[in-house]
């Protein structure tokens, strides 16, 4: 089992991460236009804790232990024991790094994807990359499902995770299968733009701070996804930094839930929450791994839907449609004609 550090909190010379002499410039507490609430932080024993990943709600879960074997992962211990393979690491021009999905990329061609670059890299090369990073560079995230490649001395750590604990979780909540465990490594002040994933999600923060924003499934109109069919699928068009209220009225009425998680941290995120994540300064990277499950089967349908559950419904219309009429430039005027002056 790895040696367990504890994750660096003071910035002194002796406890910085080789990385840090050349870390990203520091970042200041961004303008927020919105209000939020805090996430309750709470033992994995509170009954509070099961109550709200029940009620599907987002709760800070502060010593569950999930992934005590993963908190001595620094960029060292990852260069010798993460394997071989390639990783694939996202390159920006900015401090965002908004997901996009490589299947719709290639039926809708490249033009929309400005300023951001993947690039598959053995995980030496991405330290180096760290290190040698100066103001002015693209930022660097790496995005990695964790799999069978990675070395001996991950596998036993990543064998030594609190399953007990999770799969109760997965059970009691009648969730499907693990989907996938991804591992995030990024400097401090990337940002992961706002969207909402069709999973539920236990995020474990392994080091390094992040901070959490996330806005309960109502908000769907709000935040103004991109169509179904975009690359940026399941992405809000808005720049949360620079909002355009003309363009997205609606943005104004978002209210959030918000929260800081640190090493040893899970946060729930729960299915079609929209989150937006951003690492903070913490002396170095921020690493991260969380545990995506399916949905499990619906149970019995009860009315008035909820929130989540008319975004499913819009999602699979808004797919039928678009595959039916074959052409992408056809769907707005298609929805248009079933609705104007009709529904409206
Ligand atoms: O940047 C991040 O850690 C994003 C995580 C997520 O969206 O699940
Ligand atoms: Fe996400």
């Amino acid at each position: 089992m790895a040696e367990v550090k504890t994750s660096v909190k003071n910035c002194d010379a002796s406890a910085i991460d080789k990385t840090s002499s050349t870390a990203a410039p520091k970042r200041s507490d961004r303008k927020r236009f919105f209000t939020t609430e805090t996430i309750p932080r709470l033992s994995h024993e509170d009954p509070r804790a099961n109550e709200l990943i029940a009620q599907e709600k987002p709760v800070v879960l502060t010593d569950t232990g999930l992934v005590a074997t993963a908190l001595g992962w620094d960029l060292d211990f990852l260069r010798i024991n993460l394997g071989d393979g390639l990783f694939s690491v996202y390159l920006s021009d900015t401090d965002k790094f908004r997901y996009y999905d490589e299947k719709k990329r290639k039926d809708f061609g490249e033009d929309f994807l400005v300023g951001l670059e993947r690039r598959d890299m053995k995980f030496p090369e991405f330290v180096e990359l760290l290190q040698n990073w100066k103001e002015g560079d693209k930022r660097i995230y790496l995005q990695q499902a964790l799999t069978d490649g990675v070395g001996k001395r991950i596998v036993i750590d990543f064998l030594g995770f609190n399953w007990n604990w999770i799969n109760d979780q997965q059970k009691r909540n009648n969730w499907g299968q693990l989907t996938s465990n991804l591992l995030f490594i990024g400097q401090e002040g990337n940002i992961t733009p706002v969207h909402y994933d069709e999973q539920q999600n236990f995020f474990a923060q392994i080091s390094g701070k992040k901070k959490c924003t996330l806005f309960p499934p109502e908000n769907f109109e709000s935040f103004y996804p991109y169509p179904v069919h975009h690359p940026h699928d399941r992405q809000s068009q808005v720049d949360m930094d620079n909002p355009d209220f003309e363009k997205y009225p609606k943005l104004k009425q978002i209210k959030g839930y918000e929260t800081v998680v640190e090493a040893g941290d899970v946060l729930y995120i729960p299915m079609y929450w929209w989150h937006e994540i951003e690492s903070l300064d913490d002396c170095g990277v921020a690493t991260s791994i969380n545990f995506w499950y399916k949905a499990g089967p619906t149970g019995k349908i009860e009315y008035p839907l909820k929130a989540h559950q008319k975004v499913a419904m819009m999602r699979n219309i808004e797919k039928m449609i678009t595959e039916a009429l074959n052409n992408y430039d056809e769907v707005a005027p298609f929805m248009q004609s079933m609705v104007l002056g009709r529904y409206t």
